[in-house]
C-alpha cells in the first residue's frame, strides 16, 4: 500500500530512542516515531537530517497503519510496567509475524513472559540491549540481541548499519535464545557497575592518599587510558575531573555533587544472579554494596564522628604507587570480565540460551559502556567457547601475573590506611580462593555433618557420609549415606 512507507518505528520519543531512530535515518533507512507527546515527535523532526525520511506522529493508528510488513517495532521506554502498557496499546494494532523489540533495560524474566505471550498471537518480540548512552545510539551503540532467530534476520541489516563499527565489524550479533539479549545486557552492566567502583576506588586513594588535586587525577586517567587500559569509562572519569562548576566560582563540578550513588537495578540483578545459580561475582557484589552503603548518609556520618574517618598522607612515592595502583585497577577490572563472563557462559547453559560467547566478547568492543582494550585480549580466549573463565586462558594468565605485585600492594596500603577498596580486595580474594587446589571449606562440611547431619563427601572414597561426632572423645563413628 502506497502509505506503507516506513521500514522501523520507534515507540518513546525521548533522547535515547529519537538518537537511535536518526542514526538508523542516517543509514538510509526511512523511519517514522511514535510518541505521545506531540512536542517530542515535533523536535524529532526537526532533529532529522535534511533528506533523511523521518515521521513523528502522536497516535498507534497512525504509527502502525504506516509501516511495511512485517513490522518493525522497537520501544525504548523505561523498564517495568511502561513496557507492558506499551504492548497493550501495541497489540492489537499488531499482526502475524510483526517483530515487537523492547530496547530497555528489562529484567529477562519479564522478557521471557512477553515472548511466551505474544507467541500466542505470532508476534515475535524480542529483548534488545542497547548500550553506549545517548551519544552511542546517535552514533552507534553496541547492539545485544536475543530471541527468535528469524526475527532477528530480519531486523539485522538496520541493526548492522546503526551500530558502533570496529574496524568495520559491527558492534551487534545474534546472541542467542529467548532472552538473551536482555540477560548480556544485564551482566554488561554488572561488570559496568564494578569498572566504575574500581575508578572510584583509584580515585579515593589518589586523592586522598597522595593528595592529588582534580587536574592530577584527571592527568593519572588519562595517562592510563592511552596504553592497555584504554577504555571508555576511564576516558569520560578523566574528563569528569576537568570540569569547574558553573554555579559556585571556582570549584570542580565532581567537589559538588553529592555522595550518593543512585541505581536502576541492573547490577542488583546480576549479583543476585549470581547468588542464584549460583556464579561467585564478588567485584560486582561489592560495587553494588557500595552504592548501598553510600546512600546512608546520615548513619555515615555517626559513625564517622564516632570512628573517625581521617586520611594521612601515604608516604609513599607518588609515582611508584600510581604504577601499582594502575596495576591494580587492571587486575581489578579483568576479573571484572571473567565474573560477568562466566555468570553468561552458566547461565547460557543452565537457562538454555545458547548464548554466543565469542560474539559477546567481539560487540563489547566497541559503542557500549564497558568498551575497553582489554577485550581484545579476551577475543583470542574465547575462540575456546567452551571457557569456563578467562582466568583459565593461558595468555590472560600472563596478563593477570604481571599485575599481582601491584594490586597486593594496592590492597594492602588500602588496608593499612583505612580506604574502603572493596572491589579492589574482592578482585584479589576472589582471584587467591578460585587459583587454591584446596581451600579450608573442608572444616565447613565438617561443622555442617556435626551440628546438622548435613552429610560430606572424602577425598579418598567415593559416597556421601555422614559421622556421629562423638564430642566426649575423641573417636567418631562414620557411616556411608544409601542415596539410593
Ligand atoms: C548503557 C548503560 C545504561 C544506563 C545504566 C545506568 O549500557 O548504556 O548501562 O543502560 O545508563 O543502566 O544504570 P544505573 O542507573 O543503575 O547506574
Amino acid at each position: 500500500m502506497a502509505n506503507q512507507l516506513y521500514d522501523f518505528g520507534m515507540v518513546g520519543l525521548g533522547v535515547m530512542g529519537s538518537n537511535f531512530l536518526l542514526n538508523m535515518a542516517d543509514h538510509g533507512f526511512p523511519v517514522i516515531g511514535y510518541d505521545k507527546n506531540p512536542d517530542k515527535t515535533k523536535l524529532f523532526e526537526a532533529s532529522a537530517a535534511e533528506g533523511n525520511v523521518v515521521k513523528g506522529v502522536n497516535t498507534v493508528e497512525q504509527f502502525i497503519s504506516q509501516m511495511k510488513r512485517p513490522r518493525k517495532v522497537m520501544m525504548l521506554v523505561p523498564a517495568g510496567a511502561v513496557v507492558d502498557s506499551v504492548i497493550a496499546d501495541l497489540t492489537p494494532f499488531l499482526e502475524p509475524g510483526d517483530i515487537l523489540i523492547d530496547g530497555g533495560n528489562s529484567h529477562y524474566t519479564d522478557t521471557l513472559k512477553r515472548i511466551v505471550s505474544l507467541r500466542e498471537k505470532d508476534i515475535l518480540f524480542m529483548g534488545i540491549g542497547v548500550s553506549g548512552g545517548e551519544e552511542g545510539a546517535r552514533k552507534g551503540p553496541s547492539i545485544m540481541p536475543g530471541g527468535d532467530e528469524v526475527a532477528y534476520k530480519e531486523v539485522a541489516p538496520m541493526l548492522e548499519a546503526v551500530a558502533a563499527k570496529v574496524n568495520g565489524d559491527p558492534c551487534v550479533a545474534y546472541l542467542g535464545k529467548d532472552a538473551a539479549g536482555h540477560y548480556v545486557k544485564m551482566v554488561h552492566n554488572g561488570i559496568e557497575y564494578a569498572i566504575m567502583q574500581l575508578i572510584s576506588e583509584c580515585y579515593d586513594m589518589l586523592n586522598h592518599g597522595l593528595q592529588y588535586d582534580n587536574a592530577a587525577i584527571s592527568r593519572v586517567f588519562s595517562d592510563w587510558n592511552k596504553g592497555e587500559l584504554q577504555s571508555y569509562l576511564l576516558e569520560i572519569s578523566s574528563e569528569i575531573f576537568k570540569m569547574t562548576d558553573d554555579k559556585v566560582k571556582g570549584k570542580y563540578l565532581v567537589d559538588m555533587i553529592l555522595d550518593k550513588a543512585g541505581a536502576k537495578g541492573t547490577g542488583k540483578w546480576t549479583s543476585q544472579e549470581g547468588l542464584d545459580l549460583p556464579v561467585p561475582v564478588p567485584t560486582i557484589d561489592g560495587a553494588v554494596m557500595m552504592r548501598n552503603l553510600s546512600s546512608l548518609t546520615g548513619e555515615r556520618q555517626k559513625a564517622s564522628s564516632i570512628y573517625g574517618s581521617e586520611f594521612k598522607k601515604l608516604e609513599i612515592s607518588p609515582a611508584d604507587f600510581e604504577k601499582q595502583l594502575q596495576d591494580a585497577f587492571y587486575f581489578g577490572t579483568l576479573c571484572s570480565y571473567a565474573q560477568g563472563l562466566a555468570l553468561l557462559s552458566v547461565a547460557s547453559r543452565e537457562l538454555k540460551m545458547d548464548i554466543d560467547m565469542p560474539a559477546v566478547v567481539r560487540i563489547w568492543r566497541g559503542g557500549c559502556i564497558i568498551r575497553s582494550e582489554l577485550l581484545n585480549n579476551f577475543m583470542e580466549a574465547y575462540k575456546d567457547k567452551d571457557l569456563k573463565n578467562l582466568l583459565l586462558d593461558t595468555d590472560v594468565a600472563d596478563l593477570v601475573t604481571q599485575k599481582l605485585d601491584g594490586i597486593r600492594h594496592t590492597v594492602s596500603i588500602a588496608a593499612l590506611n583505612n580506604f574502603p577498596s572493596v572491589s579492589l580486595m574482592a578482585s584479589l580474594n576472589y582471584f587467591n580462593a578460585y587459583r587454591r587446589e584446596f581451600l579450608p571449606t573442608n572444616l565447613i562440611q565438617a561443622q555442617r555433618d556435626f551440628f546438622g547431619a548435613h552429610t560430606y563427601q572424602r577425598v579418598d572414597e567415593e559416597g556421601i557420609f555422614h559421622t556421629e561426632w562423638n564430642t566426649s572423645s575423641d573417636t567418631v563413628s562414620t557411616k556411608p549415606i544409601d542415596t539410593n
